[in-house]
């Protein structure tokens, strides 16, 4: 999505080798109108997949999962971090390891949010190790609803979570994929592929 990868080069801050910061467009301050454009545009690559329900986490996959689903015309169910009041027991429960932040974490999903007919699409703003994406899959699974396809907006594709993602064999559409972080420049894998092609 080339509105996405020019607002990365004009306001994303690399850190170190990698990780990206955006957080003046999604992580922190959202722009509610490439938010737009990112669901439409993750609307119109999964519109024949006969979703019925989108699945995030809590809290930057929210609103690019809920631009999806108003032009899906479908529900989004964010998993929670935390048990709240309302979901004090019970529900659908998975650990999530964070290679990042180096920690474990429980998300949960209230029981009848995922009927046993859905078709889900999951959507997260970050695919780094894949393993907030798996997790989602494994709550999906538990309900016994059908995955199908997985939309991240900025893919980090020199890290394991594409890989991994692929491995469960359903539609994965990335808006993003940045090749490397190196020396505080990003760049992303169609460029590094197109150059490769040119320099053969
Ligand atoms: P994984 O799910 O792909 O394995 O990712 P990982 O555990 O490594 O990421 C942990 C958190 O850090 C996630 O957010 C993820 O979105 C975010 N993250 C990973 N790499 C980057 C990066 O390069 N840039 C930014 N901005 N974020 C990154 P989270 O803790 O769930 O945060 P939030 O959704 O509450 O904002």
């Amino acid at each position: 999505m080339e509105e996405l990868k020019a607002r990365i080069i004009k306001e994303g801050k690399v850190i170190g080798s990698n990780v990206l910061k955006v957080d003046h467009f999604l992580n922190h301050q959202i722009d509610p109108h490439l938010m737009q454009e990112i669901g439409k545009t993750f609307a119109k690559a999964f519109k024949k997949k006969g979703i019925t329900k989108i699945v995030t986490v809590e809290s930057s996959g929210i609103a690019p999962a809920v631009m999806t689903g108003l032009f899906l015309n479908v529900p989004v169910i964010f998993a929670r971090k935390k048990r709240s009041l309302t979901l004090s027991r019970g529900g659908l429960e998975t650990e999530i390891y964070s290679y990042t932040k180096r920690e474990k974490i429980h998300v949960f999903l209230a029981d009848g949010m995922l009927k046993r007919d859905d078709r889900v699409l999951v959507i997260d703003d970050f695919l780094a190790n894949g393993e907030a994406a798996l997790g989602l899959t494994r709550l999906i699974e538990q309900a016994g609803a059908q995955l199908s396809g997985i939309g991240i907006v900025i893919e980090k594709s020199f890290q394991e979570g594409r890989k991994k993602l692929e491995a469960l064999g359903c539609p994965i559409f990335s808006l993003a994929r940045i090749a490397s972080l190196q020396n505080g420049k990003v760049s992303f894998l169609e460029d590094v592929q197109k150059q490769t092609q040119i320099n053969l």
